[in-house]
């Protein structure tokens, strides 16, 4: 009810929206829409009343308010709920612990900062509070487990495309769902599932981007960045994880129609960064691995199952995430 109220505030503007057409609107009683409003102001909505005239939205907060982020999607929009927090653990946790209960898809779960962030392959996620997404959407898709890797695929596409919206950064994928800018990365995914033998429990998709972080650690500079640090401005991070959500929303609905990755190939394959360059495939972790658990060849693109092509040895090899770490030969992406 906050997100529609919030909605039918904005459409009207600068103009009042009067208690009774509220009510009529959504078939509530007066008191339940006086009620919301309250909640929106001590969530920190400046609304006027006037009697007579009714409510107008006078600003608004900057934080990651679930009903700020819930009216600003798409009308049937796969993500259906979004329960913000200003602390948490970890989103993807939180998210897992909802669905062994239960939860239905579309969940959202994001934070302002967590505190137990995390990464893949066991790394931490570093989540200060306020500069950054940190958020986890809940999916039951019915389909095969092996399909799950092109939801991440389909989530870093909807990132990437959402971040050179909103704020004209031109970015690129590091296979398989690192978003890099400048050489370095600003947003990394971490896919969870639970899951049958041909049958998936749920996928929970955790994004973290660095948004309008300033500085970073000594020892991550040489590889992470922010959009701020990559455009020297700052971006709304309201209007960008609304834009990945609408935008991942229409990735997922055609990608579960087809059951297939391949409408999609072009598009990722362009934005890839490893294109045609080449990569050191690591079979180990790759601080750790010794040369023998380490292969060079040149990356052509990505096929059909979400694995990464590689040539070696004249050879094509098809490389499945979460087996091995691909990187550049020089640093970090290139
Ligand atoms: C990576 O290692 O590149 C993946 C990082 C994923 C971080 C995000 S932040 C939101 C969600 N919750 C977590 O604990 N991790 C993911």
């Amino acid at each position: 009810m906050k997100a529609k109220i919030l909605r039918a505030l904005k459409e009207t503007k600068e103009e009042f929206i009067s208690g009774a057409r509220l009510c009529e609107q959504f078939g509530v009683s007066r008191q339940a829409v006086w009620k919301n409003i309250s909640a929106l102001k001590e969530a920190g909505y400046e609304i006027e009343s006037v009697s007579n005239k009714g409510y107008r939205l006078v600003s608004s907060p900057k934080r990651l308010y679930g009903p700020e982020i819930e009216c600003r999607l798409s009308e049937g929009n796969i993500c259906k709920k979004v329960l913000g927090f200003d602390e948490i653990d970890s989103t993807n946790t939180k998210a897992k612990q909802l669905a062994e209960f239960g939860e239905e898809e579309g969940t959202l779960i994001i934070a302002e900062r967590q505190t137990a962030g995390k990464g893949r392959r066991g790394r931490s996620w570093s989540s200060e509070k306020g500069d950054g997404i940190y958020m986890s959407l809940l999916l039951r898709p019915k389909a095969i487990p092996p399909k799950a890797s092109g939801l991440t695929i389909l989530a870093s596409l909807a990132v990437a495309g959402a971040i050179k919206k909103i704020s004209s950064l031109p970015v690129e994928i590091k296979w398989p769902n690192d978003i890099v800018a400048g050489g370095k990365k600003i947003c990394g995914i971490l896919t969870e599932m639970s899951s049958e033998e041909s049958y998936i429990h749920y996928v929970v998709i955790g994004i973290g981007i660095n948004v309008n972080t300033e500085t970073f650690p000594e020892e991550l500079e040489y590889r992470a960045s922010s959009i701020y640090l990559e455009t020297g401005e700052k971006t709304d991070r309201l209007s960008l994880v609304a834009e990945i959500l609408n935008s991942f929303d229409t990735y997922y609905k055609r990608f579960m129609k087809e059951q297939s990755l391949v409408p999609f190939l072009e598009e990722y394959n362009a934005v890839l960064v490893n294109r045609e360059k080449e990569v050191k495939i690591y079979y180990g972790m790759v601080e750790t691995a010794k040369p023998e658990e380490i292969e060079s060849g040149i990356a052509k693109g990505v096929d059909g199952d979400g694995s990464l092509v590689v040539l070696v040895d004249g050879k094509e090899k098809h490389i499945v995430s979460g087996e091995v770490s691909v990187r550049g030969v020089m640093d970090y992406t290139d």
